[in-house]
């Protein structure tokens, strides 16, 4: 059995616009939901904001440069729908489709594979304020802006993605509260998720008709295991995998939702118009696949809203962010794809640790040992899936810089190259270092 990665296999990094970018309003964009809400008080640990980040809005030829030194193949980034349309809909802004024309350009001359990811979470404050993702209409808004980028892309872009996550959009926006736009209310997560879904089917339309790329979207996903074989513990272990790893797939690719989601909701679940499912399930050419972690679950009512609750594993090695290490996890995952809803071309579009890292050294490394051996972990758990038969085309690691992690603010970092807040130099680390040379080896460099 072949031990390699195929041919043309993508090596990449990922960030997204919010996290990296910073000058959130510069060159005529519009607010975005996470602008606000990152202004808010409380919102963020340590009061952070995205608004300088990494300054990639101004370095990006220094982040290419940067790419480049790492031996990349593929950059996956987003587009902040903001800086396109700084109303969310309507009037075009041309300065910011030119950011990511000239990135897109920059990548190719560099020989770096684009791929960009429309929607990674910052929503355009003003279709907030008219409802959201929670609103019909915003599945409409989403298409006729992926048309408009596509339009002005799509003859140089050859794969796109259309949502990043939806789940982390419902679950920590409308659900949990802990994201923009920070609701809490299951009915307007229940429509927020179908009209995401919808959203992407229309999406996919549109960039079908301006384009002739490989079009994708990108799902999180965590495997639940019971913390025991009690009834109780397993039947709440299979309703966090539905809320979490089936909710968006299964309408996706099986054309329904999960059984167990209208009892999850109760009267918050609605009775969804059936012509929405064949939008849903348009045929997509990828599934992006991001990875970080499982999850080992017992019955606990007071976890709202799957009755399920994360039992913490004795021995187990966990990051910075509380999630454990267990790369034969992806490998299962990747398993489960292909069994349950079939083959299709997967991409990891996200796989990555947060480990606090020391400062450079005086020879200038940077030596984060731990997030090395993860990333080693998680590739040679990639290569086993391909052994297995699974047709994954690529991976990206999360991420190419330390950057806004969101409510978490700074304070945790997934990069491959650290970033001084202050001077904004970017150091590569060994894992980067260890990255580059896995690429360069064509993975053979995993085996020590
Ligand atoms: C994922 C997000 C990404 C980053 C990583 C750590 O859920 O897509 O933006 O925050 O987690």
């Amino acid at each position: 059995m072949s031990r390699d990665f195929p041919a043309g296999f993508l090596w990449g990094a990922a960030t997204s616009a919010y996290q990296i970018e910073g000058s959130p309003l510069a060159d005529g964009a519009g607010p975005s939901n996470w602008h606000v809400f990152s202004h808010e008080p409380g919102r963020i640990a340590g009061g952070d904001t995205g608004d300088v980040a990494c300054d990639h809005y101004r370095r990006w030829r220094e982040d290419i440069a940067l790419m480049r030194e790492l031996g990349l193949g593929a950059y996956r980034f987003s587009i902040a729908w903001s800086r396109v349309l700084p109303e969310g809909t309507g009037r075009v802004n041309g300065p910011g489709l030119d950011f990511y024309d000239r990135l897109v350009d920059g990548l190719l001359a560099a020989g770096i594979t684009p791929f960009p990811t429309l929607f990674h979470w910052d929503l355009p404050q003003a279709l907030d304020e008219r409802g959201g993702w929670a609103a019909r209409d915003c599945a409409d808004w989403f298409a006729d802006y992926a048309r408009i980028v596509a339009a002005r892309l799509g003859d140089r872009v050859g794969h796109w993605s259309t949502l990043n996550e939806p789940w982390v959009v419902v679950d920590g926006g409308y659900v949990h509260g802990v994201h923009a736009p920070g609701r809490r209310d299951l009915a307007a997560a229940a429509q927020a998720a179908h009209n995401l879904l919808r959203g992407h089917g229309l999406a996919v339309r549109c960039l079908r008709a301006e384009t002739r790329a490989q079009v994708g979207i990108v799902v999180n996903l965590e495997p639940k295991d019971a913390a025991s074989d009690s009834e109780t513990d397993r039947a709440a272990t299979a309703r966090a995998d539905a809320y979490m790893n089936r909710w968006y797939l299964d309408p996706l690719r099986l054309g329904r939702y999960p059984d167990e989601m209208p009892a999850l909701f109760g009267a918050a679940w609605p009775r969804f118009p059936a012509e929405d499912f064949a939008v849903i399930g348009e045929a997509i050419d990828f599934l992006g696949l991001n990875y970080y972690t499982r999850s080992v679950n017992r019955a606990d009512p007071a976890a709202a809203p799957t009755g399920a609750a994360a039992v913490r594993q004795p021995g187990a090695l966990y990051t910075e962010t509380g999630w454990e290490v267990r790369p034969q996890s992806l490998r299962e995952v990747l398993g489960w794809l292909r069994s349950r809803y079939g083959a299709l071309p997967i991409y990891i579009t996200e796989n990555g640790a947060a480990f606090a890292d020391p400062a450079a050294d005086t020879d200038g490394r940077v030596r984060d040992p731990l997030r090395q051996e993860y990333l080693r972990t998680h590739l040679l758990a990639v290569r086993d899936a391909i052994a297995d038969g699974v047709d994954v085309r690529g991976y990206f690691a999360w991420s190419l810089l330390d950057n806004f992690e969101w409510a978490c603010g700074y304070a945790k970092t997934f990069g491959l190259a650290q970033v001084d807040g202050a001077s904004q130099r970017r150091t590569v680390k060994d894992s980067g270092r260890f990255y580059r040379d896995v690429i360069l080896s064509q993975g053979r460099a995993l085996d020590g």
